[in-house]
């Protein structure tokens, strides 16, 4: 099978198609033939290993799964003697971020694992870039214990993860302010922010407003220049470590006070939170935001945009027709 191949961690160009074998599904395992995957910030760190730590995940010297792409979306054309959940035929969706393999025309996956079918009226392209960023969210929401009626303000509001932030948030009841470039104002509207902070006209930090939640979607800001927007008990999470780690210090240091406080949740997805996402998507409570498209030759040129930080939503890749 076709499949963008990475043997050693760096740039872009460390992905190169390959032909490889096709994976045989153990017994309790599917095997999806992929049509959809995407490129996203969880596959570029993988990559390049930027961050020394994701090389605990994927392996320390060298790959340890060569196919990237932890979300997919395509249609299972065997199963393994035990599985009894999926059937030949069904369309499916995940997100696999420790064997990964959207990045190829087939993977497998275990049943239990973070797969279910697909949204009803959806197709393979507005399926695959469903968990990734979402899971994000949902893990830091969750952590923040927010309530329905309270404050949160979401910076960087327009990335996969942020634009799932707007949208789950408000599925929640949470009052949402979101932070974002003036061209992006009416797509965060259009999520359901309740008001908009357009960074580059205005400073978010003069708002009057008090948050019990700061969730910075981006990386971009720090907990000394929101802590003043903060409540007494207010949480602060970014998805970054911040200057010299300092998110994780935070982390472990705020807490012992009481007051505001800097989380830095561990992320982690299963089956129950591709089910929730799903059910979300069919309401139409959520939906992912698709910037364009690539073909899986093209997946240096999908790489490169996504490292450039400015996507807007997902980047999908096609991986088969
Ligand atoms: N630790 C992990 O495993 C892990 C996994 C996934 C992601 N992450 C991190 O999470 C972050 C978000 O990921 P993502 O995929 O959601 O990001 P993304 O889609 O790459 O985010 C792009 C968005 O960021 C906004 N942005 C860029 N520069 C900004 C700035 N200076 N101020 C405000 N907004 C800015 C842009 O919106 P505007 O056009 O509105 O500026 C753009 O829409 C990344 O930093 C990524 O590294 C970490």
């Amino acid at each position: 099978m076709k499949a963008a191949v990475y043997t050693n961690y760096g740039p872009p160009e460390v992905a190169q198609l390959k032909e490889i074998p096709k994976p045989i599904p153990a017994a309790d395992e599917v095997l999806v033939k992929v049509y959809a995957s995407t490129v996203n910030r969880t596959d570029a760190g993988f990559r390049s290993a930027e961050y020394f730590i994701s090389r605990f995940w994927t392996g320390l010297l060298k790959p340890k799964h060569p196919v990237l792409g932890c979300e997919f979306a395509g249609k299972v054309v065997e199963i393994g003697e035990n599985v009894t959940s999926f059937k030949k035929g069904d369309d499916v969706f995940g997100f696999n971020d420790i064997t990964c393999g959207g990045h190829g025309e087939f993977l497998t996956i275990a049943e239990t694992d973070a797969i279910t079918t697909m949204p009803i009226g959806l197709n393979f392209i507005e399926s695959a870039p469903i968990a990734e960023g979402a899971h994000y969210a949902l893990g830091n929401i969750r952590a923040s214990k927010i309530e329905r009626g309270q404050n949160a303000l979401v910076y960087g509001a327009t990335g996969a993860i942020g634009s799932a932030a707007v949208q789950l948030l408000k599925h929640f009841g949470v009052n949402v302010v979101a932070v974002s470039n003036t061209k992006n104002v009416a797509l965060v509207k259009s999520l359901g922010a309740d008001s908009v902070i357009d960074y580059q006209t205005q400073d978010f930090t003069k708002t009057d407003k008090k948050f019990q939640f700061i969730f910075d979607a981006v990386g971009k800001s720090s907990f000394n220049q929101c802590k003043p927007l903060l409540t007494e008990k207010g949480i602060y999470i970014s998805t970054e470590l911040g200057k010299n780690a300092e998110n994780i210090f935070y982390a472990l240091t705020t807490p012992i006070f009481g007051g505001k406080k800097v989380l830095f949740p561990i992320p982690s997805i299963n089956k129950q939170d591709v089910i929730f996402l799903k059910e979300l998507v069919e309401r139409g409570e959520f939906k992912p935001i698709i910037d364009r498209h690539y073909k899986l030759d093209q997946i240096v040129e999908a790489y490169k945009y996504v490292e450039t930080g400015q996507k807007t939503g997902n980047v999908v890749i096609i991986v088969s027709e």
